[in-house]
């Protein structure tokens, strides 16, 4: 809460914002609006995969709705395979005819058959039919550099070679030529339990072997610290030469509870509704924390970190397999996205991809599916709503908001971030966490004579309001009109419980 003092009596300061439209620098790279899907439950099979022969409509095998939400988003990039699936991934296993890849058990993930007929040139062809970036992790903890450095030469080598060779007589013929290569996932747990100093000695060989082929040169992501584990950067920062690594990753999963009783996704007071948001809005400081570290080691900010992994993880829904990470979709996963898009965009000099876990079914879904139904998340409206500070400009802001206070917790009520787009339009994304307070916003906009407004936003009856397959449009985007000019600052309404995105211009 920011108080202020005016003649010896303490004041609430009214909520203001001000954006200082003339001082941007920093582009917020789109990469920071992607996505993850591992072989997890049904993200794949039945999420986004079903085969050519299924009842469920499909292109070339490929969910049609779920294809079209995603193309209608613009998805940035998408990570496969894993996740932890990754470190038992061998790649040569989801090649070539589907009759003849081997099968294999998904130890991970509800100990399933993965049959592997989704692969290599199903991801590349999804990604390819979807226009979005590929971002491949590869199996360090169960693999070798043997067979990493060969994977990359399948996907990317156009000349004649071994891997080259099989990719054609498997029906490729150009390379996909990708650039985004993860070095293995969570080295410090299921890709390996490896301490920092291994990892760092593992990460150079893997990365040296991981070749640049003409036309393709690799941008090369070393496997980041779990949440606060500072100790994970500042060795990896110390031990890995700067020029062998393009990003390190960070993994952080907002809990309201904890690993052994995480909480339910729909089911939940409104104090853990703010904890749930608490947690959420931790990622400034967990940034703020690792940037400190890598700033010491490159303060030109060449290392990049990708939060490759983010979003909410509840108690699976009932009746679930509990190896599948099945979990509803709620208001308050809506601001979980809000707060950490804006934390992200407000990081952009620094973080340059982050990856929502997972894209359908599982985790924090953009999408869920039930045999030939499918729904919209209120976390996939956010990301329509956030489109467009995809590759705009990041604007430097300040917020004066008040509190929210539930119990014994206290957060500010209001999160924002703005960005300028190539146009000139000036983009601003606010979330009013507050369960039943409307709160008057005075928005300055310094720099800028734009004057035009439009809006859009989210809410919804209830906190945990969700959409479901009986009915799919609880959660929605409606149109915003509720702000006017005063003088040169812009009078906005941000509705109780709302994320609201205003683009003047
Ligand atoms: O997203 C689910 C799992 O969470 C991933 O497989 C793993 O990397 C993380 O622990």
């Amino acid at each position: 809460m920011t108080v202020m003092m005016l003649s010896g009596l303490t004041v609430l300061a009214q909520n203001k914002l001000i954006v200082n439209a003339d001082q941007g620098k920093t582009q917020i790279s789109k990469h920071i609006y992607g996505h993850f899907s591992e072989h997890l439950g049904r993200c794949i099979y039945g999420g986004i995969w079903v085969g050519p022969d299924s009842d469920i409509e499909n292109i070339n095998g490929y969910r049609t709705d779920v294809f079209e939400a995603l193309k209608n988003l613009n998805i940035p990039n998408l990570r496969w395979p894993g996740g932890c699936f990754a470190d038992e991934y061998h790649w040569t296993d989801g090649i070539g005819p589907k009759s003849e890849r081997p099968k294999m058990i998904n130890t991970h993930w509800g100990g399933v058959t993965e049959d592997n007929s989704f692969g290599t040139h199903e991801f590349l062809n999804f990604c390819e039919m979807l226009e979005t970036t590929p971002y491949i992790t590869g199996n360090v903890g169960s693999g070798s550099v043997e067979e990493m450095s060969k994977w990359v030469e399948y996907i990317n080598f156009d000349g004649v070679s071994p891997m080259a060779d099989l990719r054609r007589r498997n029906g490729r013929e150009e390379p996909w030529n990708i650039k985004y290569w993860g070095v293995g996932n969570e080295s410090w747990g299921c890709g390996g339990n490896m301490t920092p100093e291994y990892y760092a000695n593992e990460y150079r060989r893997y990365a040296t072997f991981a070749r640049n082929y003409p036309g393709a040169r690799l941008y090369k992501i070393a496997g980041g610290a779990n949440s606060t584990d500072y100790n994970w950067t500042e060795v990896l920062m110390q031990k890995i030469p700067l020029r062998m690594m393009d990003a390190m990753s960070l993994h952080y999963y907002t809990i309201p509870g904890n690993w052994g009783d995480k909480g339910s996704s729909t089911e939940f007071s409104e104090r853990e509704y703010l904890v749930t948001l608490e947690k959420a809005a931790f990622m400034d400081e967990l940034l703020d924390k690792h940037e400190t570290i890598m700033d010491k080691y490159d303060p030109r900010k060449r290392v990049k970190l990708i939060v490759d992994e983010w979003g909410t993880w509840y108690d699976v829904e009932p009746n679930t397999n509990p190896g599948f990470l099945y979990q509803q979709n709620t208001l308050r996963d809506a601001f979980v996205a809000a707060i950490t898009l804006n934390t992200f965009n407000n990081h952009a000099d620094r973080v340059h991809m982050a990856n929502l876990a997972q894209t359908v079914n599982v985790l924090q879904a953009l999408i869920l599916t039930d045999e030939k139904e499918m729904l919209l998340t209120p976390t996939y409206h956010v990301f329509d709503l956030y489109k467009p500070h995809m590759d705009a400009i990041l604007l430097p802001t300040h917020l004066e908001s008040e509190d929210v206070k539930i119990e014994d917790v206290q957060i500010d009520a209001l999160n924002v971030s703005s960005s300028l787009s190539k146009d000139g339009t000036v983009n601003i994304s606010i979330a009013n966490i507050h369960p039943d307070k409307a709160i008057d916003l005075e928005v300055a906009l310094r720099g800028s004579d734009a004057k035009s407004v439009s809006g859009r936003y989210l809410t919804a009856p209830e906190l945990n309001s969700h959409n479901s397959f009986e009915n799919k449009d609880v959660v929605g985007i409606q149109e915003f009109k509720d702000y006017k000019w005063n003088k040169d600052a812009l009078n906005v309404k941000v509705p109780a419980k709302s994320v609201v995105v205003l683009q003047v211009k």
